[in-house]
């Protein structure tokens, strides 16, 4: 395993890989890697002769209010996690590599990027898939693997992937949790033990929407309604959105007749989590 921090150096390495007809697969991530991302990169190894695994915290996808400066960042820690699973290449350029100071284009998507988070983080999503798009450019993977965790996030990619034409499959996998089922994040290294404790009630309440349109409700504001009462019994959680959505389209639906997302971020003190869930 070989860590490279040039794109220069990265774009030769793929070159030679690609002379020897090797297939490449890719796993994009910010680091502070957790069994999350591992399952990602598992999936990769199975898949491709060659895992490049990017670990780069990307500037563009904060806002001026978020946590950048504290997004926690530990590669030798990332570097012990990933040894076992056999793979090529941690690719970790600086942000001076990737963004010198004459960086003057995007990327943007403008539909499924309106809502949920895109709402409450404008230019997220812009910074996302530009990031992205240049990962992909630099790796040119045949298949890059994405978490099922960041559903709005990779169904941007999957739209990206396909209006530009993009020679990639996208392969979404899904959420790994930990034992009292709370979505593995990163983020989660900011709470405290009670904090912790309080962030059960992101999936506990996306449980009991899917059980309830699953149990034959099918008026989905009266499903939003109950969660929300369920979600006022953990004080420590300052709901941002719920919502219940076509999961290719990402538009909010009255009837829960149809396959469904519901969707779910909120503030735990000062950290923002997200969680989703599949509805039949
Ligand atoms: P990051 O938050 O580090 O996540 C990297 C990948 O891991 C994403 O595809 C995410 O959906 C996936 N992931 C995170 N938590 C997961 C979990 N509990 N189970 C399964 N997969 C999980 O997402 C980003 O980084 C960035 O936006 C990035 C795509 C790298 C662009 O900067």
């Amino acid at each position: 395993m070989q860590t490279i921090t040039d794109i220069k150096k990265m774009k030769s390495f793929i070159k030679e890989a690609r002379k020897k007809g090797k297939t490449i697969g890719f796993v994009p991530t910010m680091g502070y890697l957790h069994s999350g991302h591992l399952s990602l990169v598992s999936a990769a190894k199975k898949s491709s002769d060659v895992v490049v695994v990017s670990i780069f915290v990307n500037p563009l996808q904060f806002g001026p209010k978020e946590d950048l400066k504290k997004y926690p960042r530990d590669l030798e820690r990332d570097k012990k996690l990933l040894a076992p699973l056999g793979i090529d290449v941690i690719f970790s350029p600086t942000a001076e590599e990737m963004f010198p100071p004459d960086f003057s284009c995007y990327a943007e998507e403008t539909k499924l990027s309106k809502g949920l988070c895109g709402k409450k983080r404008p230019g997220h999503f812009k910074g996302v898939i530009t990031v992205v798009l240049k990962l992909f450019q630099i790796i040119k993977p045949d298949i890059a693997f994405f978490g099922a965790k960041d559903w709005q996030q990779q169904s941007i990619i999957r739209k990206k992937v396909k209006d530009f034409h993009l020679d990639v499959e996208i392969n979404t996998l899904p959420t790994v949790r930990e034992e009292d089922e709370v979505a593995m994040s990163s983020r989660n290294s900011y709470l405290s033990k009670k904090e912790r404790k309080a962030s059960r009630i992101l999936y506990q309440t996306l449980c009991f929407i899917k059980e309830m349109a699953e149990n034959d409700e099918k008026d989905i504001k009266k499903i939003l309604k109950n969660a929300k009462k369920l979600l006022k019994s953990e004080p420590l959680f300052k709901l941002e959105y719920l919502e219940m959505v076509d999961p290719e389209t990402l538009d909010p639906k009255d009837t829960a007749d149809k396959p469904l997302v519901a969707l779910i971020a909120g503030f735990i003190g000062k950290t923002r989590l997200i969680d989703n869930i599949l509805i039949r």
